[in-house]
């Protein structure tokens, strides 16, 4: 491998000199469409923000979702914030969280005081295990945060069901899952609420960041615009003046609740739109894309890929295998190391179970029971990924990784 020229983002994507395969942070352009859009709405002097463009984007999404209550924000992270404030957990409360996620996942939970417990995974299909979730529960838990991580959704049938029998809240992380489903029925609209990205790496994006919040109770979305923006509303009633006492009036929607200013610009939703109505052509190529790959290593026995349960329709936000080489003494570093610098393909791990990093532990989430977890964590990789990959890129990939695992066997037989 020659000299690496380190520009790439903390996720490993982006451009690093030397490799064959490069793994870019995002390769699928805007339209045409999209680009008149956003040139549309900088043209108009007015707004700019909270308009129509805003509202438009938000029927759209509640057209393709079916949610209830639909709400743009300036980020997923935020729509996870807003959710978890909805969730009134406070102080000696617990929610359960995968462990196998994205920090913003928890962090915003972090910081209501509750406690985090750490869920596992179902070995099958690397998202959340409703069993183990079930069995952390406790007369502290207030809510279960799922993760359709990669865009595989969580059983949320089941997850509903427990959370109906323990009276508890549920919150879905759709950040990387939009369009994802099961038996047609879209995620973002099986719990209390439904947090989605459009950060630039997602499969859309609403110039590289971006988020939307669902929810399902018609109570909570009446607090979601205050939260949203600073607590500014309307002034209700008739007035002899308009202005008096003022304009609007800020005021509170929870007890002791600080409000925030979350709100996504009218170019960005104005984009929004345009590529919402792009998103399924994106993930249907994305998907088709993955079958391939599945089809081309299916036999390669080292190499295993997550059960989709059928009806459940995953959108291979990132394609993450397990590798197994337990039969000639070979981990997955082994069969990077081959990938990386004999094949120049940037492979990366993703990831990282949650519990492992500082900034957890340093708050006092340290401690974990995830086993099945640990287990699959250490072998598992990610090719490079986008939206469009060649044919041809696909074969280098397929079969750099059967030489690779040739290559093993004959030094560790
Ligand atoms: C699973 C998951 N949750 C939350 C987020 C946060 O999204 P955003 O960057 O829009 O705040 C991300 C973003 O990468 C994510 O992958």
């Amino acid at each position: 491998m020659t000299r690496q020229i380190k520009t790439d983002d903390a996720s490993g994507r982006g451009a690093v000199a030397g490799f064959k395969v490069p793994f870019p942070g995002r390769m699928h352009g805007y339209t045409e469409e999209g680009i008149k859009a956003v040139s549309a709405v900088m043209r108009k002097a007015e707004g700019q923000t909270q308009g129509a463009y805003l509202r438009q984007f938000e029927a759209d999404f509640t057209a393709y979702t079916g949610a209830n209550h639909v709400f743009a924000v300036d980020n997923a992270t935020n729509a996870l914030r807003l959710a978890a404030v909805l969730c009134r957990l406070g102080k000696g409360a617990e929610v359960i969280i995968p462990a196998y996620t994205f920090c913003a996942t928890a962090i915003p939970f972090g910081k209501t005081g509750a406690r985090i417990v750490w869920a596992d995974i179902d070995p099958r299909t690397w998202v959340a295990d409703p069993d183990d979730i079930e069995r952390k529960i406790t007369s502290k838990t207030r809510a279960i945060m799922v993760v359709h991580l990669l865009g595989m959704p969580v059983d949320m049938p089941r997850v509903m069901k427990i959370a109906r029998k323990h009276n508890l809240k549920v919150v879905e992380d759709c950040a990387q899952a939009p369009g994802a489903a099961i038996n047609g029925r879209r995620v973002g609209t099986f719990g209390d609420f439904g947090c989605f990205s459009w950060h630039g790496a997602k499969n859309m994006t609403t110039l590289g960041e971006g988020g939307m919040l669902t929810v399902k109770s018609h109570k909570d979305a009446a607090l979601v615009p205050g939260l949203r923006h600073n607590g500014v509303r309307a002034i209700t009633g008739k007035r002899q003046r308009y202005w008096v006492p003022a304009m609007s009036t800020v005021d509170i929607d929870i007890e002791g609740v600080w409000p925030n200013n979350f709100c996504l610009g009218e170019a960005q939703c104005a984009l929004g739109s345009v590529e919402l109505r792009r998103l399924d052509a994106i993930n249907a190529m994305l998907i088709s894309q993955a079958e391939k790959i599945k089809v081309r290593l299916a036999d390669t026995a080292e190499i295993e890929f997550a059960r989709i349960p059928s009806g459940y329709k995953h959108i291979f936000h990132q394609f993450i295998m397990h590798f197994n080489g337990r039969a000639f003494n070979a981990d997955r570093n082994d069969l990077m190391d081959i990938l990386v610098n004999d094949y120049r393909i940037r492979c990366i791990v993703q990831y990282c179970p949650l519990y492992r990093f500082p900034l957890f532990q340093k708050m006092g989430f340290g401690r974990h029971n995830c086993p099945v977890l640990d287990a699959w964590w250490d072998n598992s990789f990610s090719f490079p990924w986008w939206c469009g990959m060649p044919g041809e890129t696909i074969d280098y990939l397929c079969n750099s990784t059967k030489a690779a695992i040739a290559k093993l066997k004959g030094l560790k037989k």
